[in-house]
């Protein structure tokens, strides 16, 4: 199978570019995995992932620092192509792809115990037909988790917003749906925790969320204080 992206440049004309690869190689990625673009002054340089809200499946990484003339795709806000030559970069377009929206960061799964991600090695991330990946629900007003069937992940309907749901691997090796609610109606059925920092989020130096993605809520912590502490329960943000 042939991966096409589509992209559209943003000159006069809108041109529409057709990149395709073969399966093997997948998406090229112009910076190292965990580095991102950053743009100064009209120049491109590779630097650290802090927030990890856009990810790539890919297998081939670090071509701009191999110093080889070609196509490849970076973030830099949005999923962009660059054409890479004499180690001159020079965006092209943005990638028209299905984004699939994951919970947690690659190389790690959800724990649906303290509603956190956690990091696990040699993950097979074959679940996920997508190589553009969009992480969290970070706008989301409650959040409520369900466990989801293997056979249902790639069921869910198009025309259903990405922002509003993501699909992870949980830590007991099932599969769990996150959903957004845009009410806290829910509530009235299932119990529900207010969290103060968004989806992902945890204080760092005081009351300043960051996307930490690891520090779940473990319940059972404060058995003594909260009555019935295990069961269903939701985010409310
Ligand atoms: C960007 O360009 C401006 C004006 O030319 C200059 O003052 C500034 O130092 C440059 N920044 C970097 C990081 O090179
Ligand atoms: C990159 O390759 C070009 C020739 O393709 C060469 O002139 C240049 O010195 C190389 N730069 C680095 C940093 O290796
Ligand atoms: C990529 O850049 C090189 C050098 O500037 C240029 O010759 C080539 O036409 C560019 N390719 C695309 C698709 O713009
Ligand atoms: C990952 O899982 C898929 C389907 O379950 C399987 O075909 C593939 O061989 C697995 N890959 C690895 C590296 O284990
Ligand atoms: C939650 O806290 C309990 C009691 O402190 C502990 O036994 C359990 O391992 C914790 N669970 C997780 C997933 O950290
Ligand atoms: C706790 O569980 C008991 C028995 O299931 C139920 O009667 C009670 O209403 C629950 N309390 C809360 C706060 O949900």
């Amino acid at each position: 199978m042939n991966l096409f992206i589509v992209l559209i440049c943003f000159s006069v004309g809108i041109p529409i570019f057709v990149l395709s690869t073969d399966a093997e190689s997948g998406v090229r990625k112009c910076c190292d995995s965990g580095e991102v673009f950053e743009s100064i002054n009209g120049s491109y340089t590779c630097i650290e992932d802090k927030t990890r809200r856009l990810q790539m499946k890919s297998d081939e990484t670090g071509f701009l620092h191999r110093n080889e003339t070609g196509e490849c795709v970076e973030i830099i806000e949005e999923f962009f192509v660059f054409n890479v030559s004499r180690g001159i970069v020079q965006p092209l377009g943005q990638v028209i792809e299905q984004i699939f929206p994951k919970c947690c960061p690659l190389n790690h799964v959800y724990n649906t115990e303290i509603h956190s991600c956690q990091e696990a090695t040699s993950l097979n991330h074959s679940y996920i037909s997508q190589d553009f990946l969009q992480i969290g629900l970070p706008n989301c007003k409650v959040i409520v988790d369900y466990e989801l069937n293997e056979n249902s992940i790639h069921k869910r309907n198009n025309k259903i917003s990405i922002n509003s749901y993501c699909i992870d691997k949980s830590h007991t090796d099932s599969y769990v749906l996150r959903e957004c609610k845009d009410s806290v109606e829910i509530c009235e059925e299932i119990r529900c925790f207010k969290k103060c920092c968004p989806d992902g989020q945890s204080f760092i130096n005081g009351p300043n969320c960051y996307d930490t993605y690891k520090y779940g809520l473990n319940l059972s912590r404060w058995q003594n204080f909260i009555e019935n502490y295990t069961g269903n329960r939701n985010f409310v943000y």
